[in-house]
This record gives structure tokens, sequence and C-alpha cells, in this order.
């Protein structure tokens, strides 16, 4: 049997001492102790319903305040000692809790499960990372739109297959990426919605004898709604799934960025020069400056996909209601959170400071045929199906690669021999300013139209803003 000190709180029936390693095996203070604050807020709003229910005495209640105030604050400067003979951050605090203030500590789990506490400590935790990291997209963004604004009528290779396909402009390039994030801020928001939800009330599975009162608690905890079903309340982890699923999603949007962004610095493109302070050398290669950074956010994306595969395996197949297995949920979760909130910290701070090389971007740009579909389209204004331009277009370009020169340095003669619908204005659109000025239309890559796309995603940053 246990001593006083590591006494269980759940020890009653038992007849012998938990097994030493079972102790270890079973316990997740190691990890959970991450919940603690969220712990002490859930628990000050449970015993200050239980008032109104009239199960706890105001008094009672005063003292729990002042007792778990006590203890956040021992936990938030380190002196807190945690234990692992007392298995979570539950029981850690509850018997903190009696040991600081007597018998009315025990009386706070009145009502309440670890199952329904757990849950609602989860949730409580990952809402307020949501807020962090929709701001750290925010951030990113504002930097990113700045970037496009300045780089609005600079010329970069669009590209298909990774080889030069046509004309755009960087800025447009950077408003994709835009665009990514935008959707990112959807699925987050949307998830949000659903993990904003209060379980607590649930009990172990199947709710209180106690006369609670749940819009109280969830008032006090700023739960929008409360689980409507206290089975599924203890069981639920879809929020946590989703959230990993909205990270992985990220995630892949930030490694392909990184993946743009290593391939741009490389001497092959030198498209960008990514900042000294992103970069580190090689310890045998005196000349490298590596774009570790874009990297290792690159291969962060690995972690985040796999705890997304853990998660939807941990609730494969498991029954109603709560089941031990749920304490598997905390560790990817948490280092789903860490890894988003640090790769979105890396981008936000190095991708306004990315230097771009205009020269070298167009240089490439004029190397690959690039404004072939323009002559095309400029042979189908003149009359020509486009089909048959096409054709005529391409034996221009044969014509060209023999000569290693662009389409714009044929002669006007060559040009007429292919197609007698070709005139002297062809040369127009032929340039490369030409070709990207010809493409504005809403979503097109014109400096105009980006410009136009830049104050709407402004627009849509105002708005977020005044919603938060
Ligand atoms: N540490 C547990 C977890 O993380 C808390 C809930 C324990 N409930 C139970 N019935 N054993 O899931």
């Amino acid at each position: 049997m246990s001593t006083e000190n590591d006494k269980k709180l759940w020890d009653g029936r038992f007849n012998e001492a938990t097994d030493a390693f079972v102790e270890e095996f079973t316990a997740s203070v190691g990890f959970d102790r991450v919940l603690a604050i969220y712990d002490i807020t859930g628990s000050v709003a449970h015993a200050t319903m239980l008032v109104q229910a009239k199960v706890l005495t105001s008094n009672e209640l005063e003292l729990i305040k002042s007792g778990l105030e006590e203890i956040r604050a021992d936990i938030l400067s380190g002196s807190f000692t945690w234990s692992v003979g007392l298995e979570d951050v539950h029981m850690n605090i509850e018997k903190a809790l009696t040991d600081k203030i007597g018998e009315v500590g025990k009386t706070l789990h009145t009502g309440r499960s670890r199952n329904d506490q757990v849950a609602t400590d989860i949730r409580l935790y990952l809402r307020d990372k949501i807020d962090d990291i929709e701001q750290l997209i925010t951030r990113l963004q504002i930097g990113l739109i700045d970037l496009a604004e300045r780089e609005a009528e600079t010329i970069l290779p669009g590209m298909t297959h990774l080889q030069v396909a046509q004309p755009i402009t960087f800025g447009h390039h950077m408003m994709a990426w835009n665009e990514m994030l935008e959707r990112d801020v959807g699925r987050l928001s949307d998830c949000r919605k659903r993990t904003n939800v209060m379980p607590l009330g649930a009990a172990a599975l199947a709710g209180t004898t106690f006369p609670i009162k749940r819009e109280i608690t969830a008032q006090l905890l700023g739960f929008e709604a409360i689980s409507e079903n206290s089975l599924d309340a203890v069981s639920d982890r879809d929020f946590a799934i989703e959230f990993s699923a909205f990270a992985s999603t990220l995630m892949m949007h930030l490694s392909r960025w990184s993946e743009e962004m290593i391939l741009w610095s490389s001497s092959q493109f030198e498209f960008i020069e990514l900042p000294d302070r992103f970069c580190t050398g090689s310890s045998i290669m005196p000349q490298k400056k590596n774009p570790d950074v874009p990297e290792l956010v690159r291969g962060k994306s690995a972690r985040v996909f796999g705890a997304l595969t853990t998660l939807l395996t941990l609730m494969k197949s498991q029954p109603l209601a709560y089941n031990k297995d749920n304490q598997e949920d905390k560790e990817p979760l948490f280092d789903v959170v860490k890894t988003v909130k640090d790769s979105l910290t890396a981008f936000a701070d190095m991708v306004p400071a990315i230097i771009t090389r205009p020269v070298n971007m167009r240089n490439a740009t004029m190397k690959g045929y690039a404004t072939a579909t323009d002559l095309a389209d400029y042979l189908v204004k003149k009359g020509l199906p486009f089909r048959d331009a096409h054709d005529v277009v391409g034996k221009l370009v044969a014509v060209a690669i023999e000569k290693k020169i662009d389409l714009s340095e044929l002669e006007l003669t060559t040009l007429q021999q292919a197609s007698v619908l070709i005139e002297a204005d062809v040369f127009d659109v032929l340039t490369l300013e030409g070709s990207i000025n010809a493409r504005d239309h809403y979503g097109g890559t014109s400096p105009n139209q980006v410009r136009q796309a830049i104050a709407r995603a402004r627009e849509k940053l105002r708005k977020r803003d005044a919603g938060n």
C-alpha cells in the first residue's frame, strides 16, 4: 500500500500498491503538465458553478480559488513539485490543493470526472493555440503581401513541369502563396468552432446526479456550445484530428514554398537570396551558404503528417466512451502545435527579408520561349484557329532553337514565312512586358491585376482583424 504522501486518489478498493513499472508506464504527468493552467481555469469555473448549484458554499469556493491560484503561481514559477505517483496533471493539482487548503480541496471533484476534465483541458489549450497560430499566419501574410506589392512588376518565369512556361510577375507568384494561407485560415477557424464546445458535465460518461448548470460553466470558460451527448463528450477527439489535418495542409503548403525558395536561392537559379541570418554554413566546404530554414520546415512537415496518422489510428475502432488509449492524444497534438508555431515564426521572419534578383529572373524568362502562347493568341486574333496557330508557333520555336535566339529576336521576314498574318505589331506581344500586361483579367498576372489582388487580400485581413 502507498504511504500517506504518494497515496493514490483512487486506491480505496485496491489491496496492493501499483507495480513500479506500471506506475511509470501509465503516468502522463511527464507531458500533460502543459495543460496545467487550463486545468486550473477549468476547475475554478467548475467550482464557481457548483456554488450556483448549491453544492458548494461561497466560503468553500473562496478557499478553492485561492488554493488554485497559489498552485498556478507555483507552476508558472517552476517551484511546483510534480509527482509521477500521482499519474497526471489533474491529480497532481488536486492533491496539491488538498495539501494547501485541507478537506475542502477534496470537494472540488464533485460532479466531475477526469474524463470530462481532460477533454475540457485539451479544448481550452487548443483554442488558445489556434488563436496564436491564426495571428502568426496573419503576420506571415502581411509580410508576404508587402513583398508582392514591392515586386508587382518584376518578371519571373512561370513554370509548369519545372520548365519555363509563360512570363508572370513575382508579385503574382507571392499572391499564389497567400491564397494557400487564406484557405488555411479558413480551415483553422472552422476547426475552432468544433473545438470550442464544452464537454464538462459529462463526468465519467453518463453525466452526474448533481444539479449542475452547464451553461454557467460554459459561459465562464468562453465556450460557444455545450456538448449534446455525454458519451460523445468524453470520447470525441475529432477536433484534434481536424486541427492536425489543418496543420498538415499548412505544412504541405510551407514545404512547397520551401522547395521553391531552396531552388530559387541555388546558384543554378539565383532568383532570390536569403539573408545570412536564415542560413548556415558547411563545416567542410567554406563556400557554402545553405538554406537550412526552408529545408528544415520542409522536413518538419513529415512529423505533422505523422501526427495526423497517429491520431486517426488512435481513434480508429475505439468503443465508446473514454478509454485510456486517449491519453496518447497529447504528445502528437502538442508536437503539431509546436512545429506549426515554430515553422510559421521562421517564415514570418524570413519571407519579408527575401532579396530578389530581378535581372536573373528576367534572363531566365528570356531563355524559355515563354511568349510562344502570346504569339499563338496573336494569330488567333488575326483569324487563325487556335490549333493551327499552335502549329505555326511550334515551327517558329524550332527555328529559334536552331538559331539559338529568342522568338522576339527573329526577323519579321522569318516570322512572315511561317504565317502571312504576322505584321510588325507582333513585337508588342513578343516582349515580356507585353505578355504580362495582356493577362489583365481577374486572377491574372498583369501588374494591374496583382495590385487589385493585393488590395482584396488586405481587405480580407482587415475584416479578419475586425472580426477578432
Ligand atoms: N491522464 C488521462 C488522459 O490523459 C486523464 C483521464 C484519465 N481517466 C481515466 N479514467 N483513467 O486521458
